[in-house]
């Protein structure tokens, strides 16, 4: 018998996002219905395959999939619901500043839906955000739905088990009543639930994904001064986490930051910052510091290489990180044009990410397994921290290789280990070493 206060909940977005949410939603006992735009994609969820990867997801939407259902029809998601989640993109514009044409759309598709209780948006948007859209559901007559700001804090790869054992639930309503429905919606997650105002929550989302941000871009600075000074990364961050005042996370030197969030996220707090006349310069400098880091690594690899011209070059990864197939603004890409413009070759494996027809992936050529894309190669290039790449057999693919040159650019592997096999070993804010 379902309990009191489970819900019908409508989810609008099957992306990361929507999906998590609706699958976990249903794993609490309440019943929910996803509705995306795209055919393809409701297809696929109707027939049980799942359109992206995230480990976890799968199963949960197997075991669930009374209470689960999908489709692309926005009235019927809405028709029994009781609360309507807004779970779609939020693409940069040409500005900087938050895509909401989708959400707004949404909007547009529940103003007909006076049954509702509350509209919850989950989707990160603009600090204000949710007075305009209070503002449009007031003008549509439905000043008795309640608003709530509920962002997302789960990162991809472990998105389900985040949702489900969460550090923290932030809900932003402007009226207690709704507030209480959406913390009743998340019972049985084992987290604290936080409640403020709108903008607050709003503000929340964007000020932790830059505070994040800003943590791994210190990092990468100190391990560039680590280079230049003899100093070991490893060993700093080691020493600094144990600061329970700092702790250990998003302190992994490597090629920067990428992804659907950061970036993105990053980019959209400072737009806001300067459309209000502020210059946030902290977050201008983490921006920068972030887009040399790759750029950094293929000049260090063109000095060490004499020129990058008529070089082959294999990259080891293409995802923004391991344990995804997402390469949305993965340093993969830029490395990759950067690599192809200086005139190299270059060679890929990845274990799931698809890197597309488009350019610059168009001008490489990809290959099933990490000794046979560093075939031939001048150097190989860590991007991801796969932890298929500890596993490589390493003597195989110097014997393989052109010249025994590996950068490892998520610092993956022992420097010892790989200079006694006879690589030439680059990483980022450590010596490089050779036998
Ligand atoms: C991030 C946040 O971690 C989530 O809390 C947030 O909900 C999510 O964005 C979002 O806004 O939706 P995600 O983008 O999936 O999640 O990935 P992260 O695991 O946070 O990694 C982001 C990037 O930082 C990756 O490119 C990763 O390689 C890089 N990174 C991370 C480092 O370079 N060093 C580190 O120490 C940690």
């Amino acid at each position: 018998m379902a309990h009191p206060s489970h819900r019908r909940i409508a989810i609008f977005g099957a992306g990361y996002i929507g999906l998590v949410t609706g699958a976990c939603f249903a794993e609490l006992g309440h019943n929910v219905v996803v509705r995306d735009i795209q055919p393809e994609r409701i297809r696929l969820l109707n027939v049980g395959d799942v359109p992206i990867y995230e480990p976890g997801l799968g199963d949960l939407i197997a075991r669930n999939k009374e209470r689960l259902t999908f489709t692309l029809d926005a009235e019927e998601a809405v028709r029994d619901a009781d609360v309507a989640y807004v779970c779609v993109d939020t693409p940069p514009t040409p500005s900087g500043d938050a895509n909401l044409s989708r959400v707004w759309s949404v909007i547009d598709a529940l103003k007909a839906a006076s049954h509702l209780a509350a509209v919850v948006v989950k989707s990160t948007v603009p600090v204000g955000t949710a007075g305009r859209v209070r503002a449009a559901l007031d003008a549509a007559g439905l000043s008795h739905v309640g608003y709530a700001s509920n962002p997302e804090f789960t990162a991809e790869g472990k998105a389900v088990s985040d949702f489900l054992h969460p550090d923290r639930v932030v809900i932003g309503a402007d009226d207690p009543a709704t507030a209480e429905l959406i913390a009743s919606l998340h019972e049985g997650i084992d987290g604290p639930v936080v409640i403020m105002d709108t903008a607050s929550a709003e503000m929340v989302k964007l000020a932790a994904n830059a505070l994040l941000a800003t943590k791994i871009t210190f990092t990468n600075e100190i391990a560039t001064m680590c280079e230049a000074t003899g100093a070991d990364i490893e060993h700093v961050t080691r020493a600094i986490g144990l600061d329970h005042r700092l702790g250990p996370h998003f302190m992994q030197a490597g090629l920067g930051y990428g992804g659907s969030c950061f970036p993105k996220d990053s980019r959209a707090l400072r737009a806001m910052a300067s459309n209000a006349g502020y210059a946030f310069q902290l977050l201008t400098a983490v921006i920068e510091v972030n887009d040399l880091q790759p750029r950094r690594a293929i000049q260090r690899l063109k000095t060490e290489l004499d020129g990058l011209g008529g070089k082959t070059i294999t990259l080891l990864g293409l995802a923004f990180k391991a344990g995804t197939d997402d390469m949305r603004e993965a340093p993969s890409t830029v490395i990759a044009s950067r690599l192809l413009a200086e005139g190299a070759t270059v060679r890929t494996w990845d274990p799931l990410a698809q890197p597309g027809d488009g350019e610059p992936w168009s001008s490489t050529t990809r290959h099933f397994t990490p000794v046979e894309a560093m075939t031939g190669a001048d150097a190989a290039l860590v991007v991801t921290e796969w932890p298929q790449l500890a596993e490589v057999p390493w003597d195989q693919a110097r014997a393989v290789m052109r010249r025994p040159l590996v950068f490892d650019g998520r610092n993956l592997l022992d420097p010892a280990a790989m200079a006694g096999l006879g690589f030439t070993y680059m990483s980022v804010g450590r010596r490089t070493v050779s036998r």
